[in-house]
């Protein structure tokens, strides 16, 4: 099926506002893309020929880019569709036409999914896009309200989270989804403190040099994780929690001081019981950002979740060498490294792409 589909608004501002407005797409200053509603717009880098990202679903890539004149995104999924859609700023004789325009040839399920499901979706989000536009300029708003058919879409792949392809384009899904990874990267990013600090006083307050060794490596690799995570939270327009800060100071430098003056093995179970939350909260986090159209974040999640497992292993391993653990009951075991990934992969989406 051979699909061009139009939406174009005229507007008495000049072209330059609207070009600025084409220019912060998918950036934190975006005031185009109608990302309260619909799914946001992402990309792996800034905004240029050959950043890749897409839309919920909607995956493509920036085929040509003229700044502050037009843009074009080649699709790369859902499968079928085989074509472009772009913003285009058009000075007028007395004003600025923006125009988005969708070209694209479907096949197999896209040639009933395109005006099924997707078209109607898409054309409710356009004009809301238009609308964002009018707003931004001080010009009368004209998206029409959605309609019953676009309402009960939404409901239906609210409910239907099998459907997740297409769960991408509800709002509900992947808002609360950004707001659930922040929350998750704010417990983590204050965690890494206070894991960061607690392990400089644990790997000084042993004696044996290959524990030293160990911890202290370990300690390094927090603030990786903590500077990785900060990086997230900018990246989502967000920042750490301040209490959770304070909090996880305190508890951190209570800790590390605690290791002087406890014997060996508390120090060492404590920190092996928190690397087994560690893991599953990133790897709780790695599915946020799926859901939330985050997925630059995945990989390094998922291994960070893998390194929180190392430093399980590490500790659990030096309780169960300890007489002790005969008596106290050590925490439960976390699956096989391996799983990690295989379970994150045989619970995401079928990828459109
Ligand atoms: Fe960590
Ligand atoms: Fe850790």
């Amino acid at each position: 099926m051979i699909v061009r589909n139009e939406h174009h608004r005229d507007f008495r501002e000049k072209a330059e506002t609207f070009g600025a407005l084409l220019d912060a797409l998918a950036s934190p200053h975006d005031r185009l893309w109608p990302a309260n509603n619909w799914p946001p717009m992402r990309f792996d880098r800034p905004l240029g020929i050959g950043a890749t990202g897409g839309a919920g679903p909607i995956r493509y890539f920036v085929e040509s880019y003229s700044p502050g004149r037009s843009i074009v995104f080649r699709f790369t999924g859902p499968q079928g569709f085989d074509g472009t859609h772009s913003f285009i700023v058009e000075p007028l004789s007395a004003g600025t036409r923006l125009t988005h325009l969708l070209t694209m040839k479907t096949s197999g399920s896209a040639s009933f999914s395109w005006p099924l499901i997707f078209r109607p979706l898409h054309d409710a989000l356009v004009e809301e896009a238009l609308d964002r536009a009018a707003t931004a300029v001080g010009e009368p708003l004209a998206a029409p309200p959605w309609s019953s058919y676009v309402r009960l879409l939404r409901a239906i792949v609210r409910r239907r989270g099998r459907q997740r392809r297409i769960a991408g384009f509800t709002s509900m899904d992947v808002q609360q989804s950004r707001e659930k990874l922040i929350t998750i990267l704010q417990f983590a990013y204050s965690g890494e403190l206070a894991a960061g600090l607690a392990y400089a006083g644990h790997w000084r307050s042993v004696s044996d040099p290959a524990e030293r060794a160990r911890i202290h490596a370990i300690e390094d690799e927090e603030w990786h994780h903590r500077a990785l995570v900060g990086g997230m939270l900018r990246e989502l327009g967000a920042a750490p929690d301040p209490k959770r800060e304070r909090r996880a100071t305190m508890i951190g430098r209570t800790l590390g001081a605690f290791c002087h003056v406890a014997t060996w093995f508390p120090p060492m179970y404590g920190a092996g019981k928190l690397e087994s939350r560690n893991i599953r909260e990133y790897e709780a986090a790695a599915g946020f950002a799926r859901d939330s159209a985050n997925e630059q974040f995945i990989d390094c999640l998922l291994t960070m979740a893998e390194v929180e497992w190392e430093h399980e292993a590490y500790f659990r391993a030096r309780v169960e060498s300890h007489w002790l653990s005969r008596i106290v009951k050590v925490w439960p075991a976390p699956p096989p490294k391996e799983e990690i990934r295989r379970t994150f992969g045989s619970a995401a989406p079928t990828a459109p792409h």
